[in-house]
């Protein structure tokens, strides 16, 4: 385009070669921001409440809504029992979806179903360039692990309720999940217990090192242990934007009814940065609905949470 201005007056032209050589460096930045979302919308899975009642099926947890909404994004629960064909109309709205923690199957419930079909639409967007970040917490990072190798793989251990450090692998060197954490929280991280444990069910490292399938899809970023099985802690997809944790980032800030969820200040800053991370790879989906209305229909602002703390795990839950 800057080519044929020139042609018309030197004077233009002059303008334009100072344009290009000395600000546009400077538009770069901008540039770029027109290719960055920054008004990312991620869905939350909901699952089966336990004991259900009239229009008290499903549930989320508030805690990883307000998770994702303290590091900039919107947040639009991802209800089960729904079409294939919402499913795939809600997944070209979104950028990114969290599996959350939990006690439903990761084998056979709505859960399982919905995290399937999300699962597959994104290996197949990301296969052919369209970012679209999938996250699993506890449930959701078991579930993860079950999707890749479509068996159950799982080994009992004894964590249910222990904050534990993370023991880092040497992978961590080129982590995209802790790149912009800083030195100092990290050295927390690995020496303090500052990430909560809520499960029955684990990944032994030796399981994931013998299944080719996750050994193959999954770079190990952090190992424990509960004394007898060393458990897979924290993963990142190597060639997909798809990221697990079996512990609960979202916890130390926002949940108060257990008295082994950290809170400690570097707890409550590892909360926020893994948010910032999760939320950073959403904004670089280009994903929307297609209508105004549709989104603001979407969103879980049309819902509010209740208050079931101090009894439940929770201090506040939505409820569909
Ligand atoms: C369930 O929700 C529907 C629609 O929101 C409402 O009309 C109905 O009264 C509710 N039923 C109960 C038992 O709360
Ligand atoms: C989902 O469907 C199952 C079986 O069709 C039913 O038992 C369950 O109550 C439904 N749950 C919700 C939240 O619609
Ligand atoms: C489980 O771990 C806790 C500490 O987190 C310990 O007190 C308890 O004895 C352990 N139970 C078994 C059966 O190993
Ligand atoms: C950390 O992981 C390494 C490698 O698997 C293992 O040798 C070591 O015992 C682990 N340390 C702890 C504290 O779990």
């Amino acid at each position: 385009m800057a080519i044929l201005v020139p042609a018309k007056s030197g004077f233009t032209f002059r303008i334009m070669i100072f344009f290009l050589l000395f600000v546009c460096p400077m538009c770069l930045p901008f540039y770029s921001s027109a290719k960055r979302n920054d008004r990312p919308i991620i869905g939350v899975l909901a699952q089966e409440v336990y004991s259900q009642k009239p229009n008290q099926t499903a549930y989320i947890a508030a805690s990883y809504v307000k998770f994702l909404e303290s590091a900039g994004a919107r947040v639009v629960p991802v209800m089960i029992n729904q079409t294939l064909e919402e499913y795939k109309k809600l997944f070209n709205s979104i950028n990114g979806i969290l599996y959350p923690g939990g006690g439903v199957s990761i084998i056979s419930s709505g859960y399982e179903r919905a995290a399937k079909i999300f699962y597959e639409l994104a290996i197949e967007a990301n296969s052919r360039g369209d970012y679209f970040p999938a996250w699993g917490t506890c449930l959701g990072f078991e579930q993860l692990m079950h999707l890749t190798s479509e068996k159950t793989l799982l080994s009992q251990t004894n964590t249910s309720g222990v904050p534990l450090p993370l023991n880092f692998t040497n992978e961590i060197k080129d982590s995209r999940m802790f790149k912009d954490f800083p030195a100092l929280l990290m050295e927390d991280l690995a020496t303090e217990a500052l990430t909560e444990n809520s499960h029955k069910w684990s990944l032994a490292v030796l399981t994931l090192n013998s299944n080719e399938e996750l050994k193959k899809f999954y770079k190990v970023l952090s190992t424990n242990t509960d004394g007898k099985v060393e458990f897979v802690s924290t993963v990142e997809a190597y060639d997909y934007p798809i990221y697990g944790t079996q512990w609960h980032p979202e916890k130390n800030a926002f949940e108060w009814t257990r008295p082994y969820i950290p809170h400690s200040p570097s707890a409550i800053k590892t909360t926020f940065y893994m948010a910032q991370f999760f939320v950073s790879e959403a904004r670089k989906s280009l994903h929307k609905f297609q209508t105004e209305e549709e989104e603001s229909k979407a969103l879980i602002y049309n819902y509010s949470p209740v208050y079931t703390g101090p009894k439940s795990a929770f201090e506040q839950i939505f409820l569909f």
